[in-house]
């Protein structure tokens, strides 16, 4: 697949645009997983084979995994293997293409990607050790914004924000 597909890429962030520690995500929100499932369901996902091997359950169900690695003999039951990010979205059976991380993925696929879902979560952890690219504000424009106040299973407030890149 090729034609006419759309590049999305999904992140949680925190306020100093970090996305996880010790090869885990910063902290476990049921409301943005939620999230992300719903945005994600039923399209093919492209991730890192170190975001692929962080989940307790994988593949994700419900979508075609797609996972990056140099590994020439690293393969996975349900998972479409690839050895670039060419590949990958070549490999893509959707016309709308996830890239859901880690941070060596993000870098490498935000030039080519056409909407962004950014979680924003109001905290900062100083033990983060992975990041997502700076992004340019001006080239991208802002068309959906939800709020979520925290509540008693989600321990911090955050935004959910879509994001075009401007043509
Ligand atoms: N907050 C969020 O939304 C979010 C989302 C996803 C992940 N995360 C976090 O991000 C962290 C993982 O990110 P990461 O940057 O360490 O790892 P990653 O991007 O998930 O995976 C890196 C691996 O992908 C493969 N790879 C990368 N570029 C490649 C290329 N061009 N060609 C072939 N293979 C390639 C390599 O696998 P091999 O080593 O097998 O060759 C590389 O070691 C974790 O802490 C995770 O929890 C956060």
């Amino acid at each position: 697949m090729s034609e006419k597909q759309s590049i999305h890429a999904i992140v949680a962030i925190d306020e100093n645009g970090a996305i996880g520690r010790q090869g885990g995500l910063l902290c476990h929100l049921p409301v943005d997983m939620r999230h992300f499932k719903q945005v994600t369901m039923g399209h093919s996902i492209v991730m890192g084979r170190k975001t692929f091997e962080s989940f307790p359950r994988r593949p994700l169900p419900g979508r075609q995994n797609i996972v990056i690695t140099r590994n020439a003999r690293w393969q996975h039951e349900g998972v479409t293997v690839a050895h670039s990010l060419a590949e990958a979205i070549q490999a893509a059976q959707t016309p709308d293409v996830f890239i859901i991380g880690g941070a060596q993925v993000y870098e490498q696929a935000l030039p080519l990607v056409d909407v962004l879902h950014l979680t924003v979560i109001h905290a900062r952890w100083a033990s983060a050790d992975v990041f997502f690219p700076p992004l340019k504000m001006d080239e991208w424009e802002e068309v959906e914004r939800e709020h979520h106040a925290s509540d008693s299973r989600n321990a911090y407030e955050l935004d959910f924000i879509t994001l075009k890149r401007r043509r």
